[in-house]
């Protein structure tokens, strides 16, 4: 059987499977192992299955026993693993596509509803209590033919344009490429960001972190949206860079926010903290008990198809 470290705790079902399929190093508490510790714990290991607060840079990745053939990432996304460092070692790395698609879009819906009408604010006065209603009380975004620009329409933006459309909203789109007419479902193709971002009454940033669209969201680009138009982020915090967008929240040029994700979580920017427009969450974009059972098995599964059969349908590098 090979021998795997799993570095956190996954919920029972999944680590159940583990068991029957291989030798696993379980995390019990928990813990957040340092990347020294997952060095050491590996020792002996064939594999790794990864989660997304693992940082498994160049240093860490070259550190790594040579009896370790896979990384397997606990998330679809994977900006928490050098792609290269791990290749030249010949390592493989997985992820765990789709299956996270529907729960990461509900997250992405509920920013853009909780940052359109003003959720923040309206919980907090409701926990103050002495609110008063009236006419103009807490007045917010309505979606209703407001456009949705889509940055990046892999399946998870097209999920939250699905369901953008149904709320009455008019979907714009950036993408590596265009997408087929069925795929587009009504939506229109930008070819560059300063075209979608010019149309974007809202934004919702659904494409991957990598050096391309690292800190997309920056000081210049911010300037191409209409003014009191609304940021959203479902992907990865390397996307924005944060001082540009609370800026651009301070001076109104940027109405709301709605956050899942940040740069150095959990430690998030303490200029978001003091706008009250700014609709932030832990991360919890694939948090159902279902959706976390499927990837944590997928990632098991890819594992198990790596050693069975010499690659894995969910390699990435
Ligand atoms: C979650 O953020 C993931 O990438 O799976």
């Amino acid at each position: 059987m090979k021998k795997i470290l799993i570095t956190r705790k996954l919920i029972k079902d999944s680590e159940d499977k583990a068991s029957k399929i291989f030798n696993p190093i379980f995390n019990t508490n928990d813990e957040l192992y340092s990347q020294s510790k997952v060095i050491d714990m590996s020792r002996g290991c064939d594999g790794i299955l990864t989660s997304l607060t693992d940082k498994m840079d160049k240093g860490t990745i070259s550190k790594l026993p040579d009896t370790i053939k896979i990384i397997s990432n606990f998330a679809v996304g994977f900006g928490n693993i050098d792609l290269n460092a791990a290749k030249e070692k010949g390592i493989a790395v997985t992820n765990t596509p789709d299956v996270l698609s529907d729960a990461t879009a509900e997250i992405g819906i509920l920013l853009i509803l909780g940052a359109c009408r003003r959720a923040s604010e309206g919980i907090q006065s409701a926990k103050d209590g002495g609110w008063k209603w009236s006419a103009d009380y807490l007045i917010g975004k309505q979606l209703t033919g407001t456009r949705l620009g889509v940055l990046g329409m892999g399946r998870i933006g097209q999920k939250i344009a699905r369901i953008a459309k149904s709320l009455g909203m008019v979907i714009h789109y950036h993408n590596r490429s265009k997408l087929s007419e069925d795929k587009e479902n009504g939506a229109t193709y930008h070819d560059n960001i300063k075209s979608l971002f010019s149309v974007s009454d809202v934004l919702s940033i659904c494409c991957p972190a990598t050096k391309e669209t690292e800190n997309m969201i920056n000081k210049e680009t911010v300037e191409y949206f209409p003014k009191g138009a609304v940021i959203t982020n479902v992907a990865r915090g390397d996307i924005v860079d944060d001082d540009a967008l609370i800026d651009a929240l301070n001076r109104r040029k940027i109405y709301a926010a709605g956050l899942d994700v940040y740069k150095n979580e959990p430690n998030l920017n303490p200029g978001y903290l003091k706008i009250k427009s700014a609709f932030i969450l832990p991360h919890l974009g694939s948090a159902t008990k279902d959706t976390r059972i499927a990837m944590a098995n997928l990632a098991i599964d890819n594992i198990d198809e790596f050693f069975n059969t010499g690659s894995c349908v969910n390699k990435v590098n």
